[in-house]
């Protein structure tokens, strides 16, 4: 059984928006993910390339049920998302969570970190203990509400930050005094907070220098083998993708093109749009 079960999900856009945030004049409607069906297997990582308004990041988004489809059907663990009520959307949303290009947005400025990567544990009213709460004792680790007490809850968050390599000498610190690197960091560390199963990576370091991605993905596949995440992993960066990924989608406006394992490809791509994003982006290590 797949993780993510994903039949004829389409969403159409009643206009396209121009690259200037404009909406362009007349019917033109933008079929952003057209009709695509996929399988995402639970502990892989399923990399997503294609270019720039191919539709990547509305089919990450319409995955998590950020934004709805126009069509077609999402099923994750087997149970059908479109038709959950929002009560247990509410509890599907601990399992899926996304990481953002931008960590410069993604951010509240107002926040010092210990709060930014709280607010899941306080919103979802978590009762997920931990190893490390094993110094707190069990009466005091939760309110009479189920909620983490805000020992448990510091605690919980600074073992996030360690997993992300970061500390807890942060955790009063604001967000503008971090690099980029560094607030990818502390995005994950939210992202992993209620325990997901399934990140979407949108892109996650795209902004960030070529040797700071480096590590940001090499963190990415320790959490992953960590954790026992599975990630949807969006990039325009085939050196990068084929580095992390299990098997590779090619998204073509709005279409899954060609899909296979990361070998098959790299080594036999088929459709030409493939072939020319291989032989735009030299081997890299990473
Ligand atoms: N809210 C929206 N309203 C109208 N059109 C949209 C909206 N969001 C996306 N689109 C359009 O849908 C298409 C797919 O966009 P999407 O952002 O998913 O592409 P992408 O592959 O993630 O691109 P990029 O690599 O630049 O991030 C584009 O034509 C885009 O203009
Ligand atoms: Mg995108």
């Amino acid at each position: 059984m797949p993780l993510v079960e994903i039949r004829s999900l389409t969403k159409i856009y009643p206009q396209g928006e121009s690259m200037l945030g404009g909406k362009s004049r007349g019917k033109n409607e933008v079929r952003a993910v057209d009709d695509v069906s996929l399988d995402i297997h639970s502990g892989e990582t399923l990399g997503l390339v294609g270019e720039s308004g191919s539709g990547k990041s509305t089919l990450g988004r319409l995955i998590l049920r950020l934004i709805e489809p126009t069509s077609g059907s999402i099923r994750f663990e087997d149970r059908d998302l479109l038709g959950a009520s929002s009560g247990e959307m509410r509890r599907q949303r601990r399992d899926m969570q996304i990481i953002f290009q931008d960590p410069f947005a993604s951010l509240d400025p107002r926040f010092r970190v210990e709060d930014i990567i709280a607010e899941p544990l306080i919103i979802h009213g978590n009762s997920h203990g931990s190893a490390n709460d094993a110094d707190v004792p069990p009466s005091s680790r939760f309110s009479r509400q189920g909620a983490l007490t805000s020992r448990a809850r510091r605690a919980r968050v600074v073992e996030l930050l360690r997993a992300v390599g970061l500390d807890e000498s942060i955790l009063q610190r604001f967000p503008h005094e971090f690099s980029g690197g560094q607030r990818q960091r502390i995005g994950i560390a939210r992202a992993l907070a209620l325990r997901p199963k399934f990140i979407v990576a949108d892109e996650p370091v795209s902004a960030l220098d070529v040797s700071v991605g480096a590590q940001i993905v090499n963190l990415l596949a320790q959490l992953q083998r960590d954790f026992g995440l599975t990630y949807l992993f969006i990039s325009h960066s085939m050196p990068v993708v084929r580095y992390l990924s299990t098997r590779i989608a090619v998204m073509y406006r709005g279409k899954i093109v060609e899909m296979g394992t990361t070998g098959q490809i790299v080594e036999r791509p088929q459709h030409p749009y493939t072939r020319s994003l291989l032989e735009a982006t030299p081997e890299v290590a990473v």
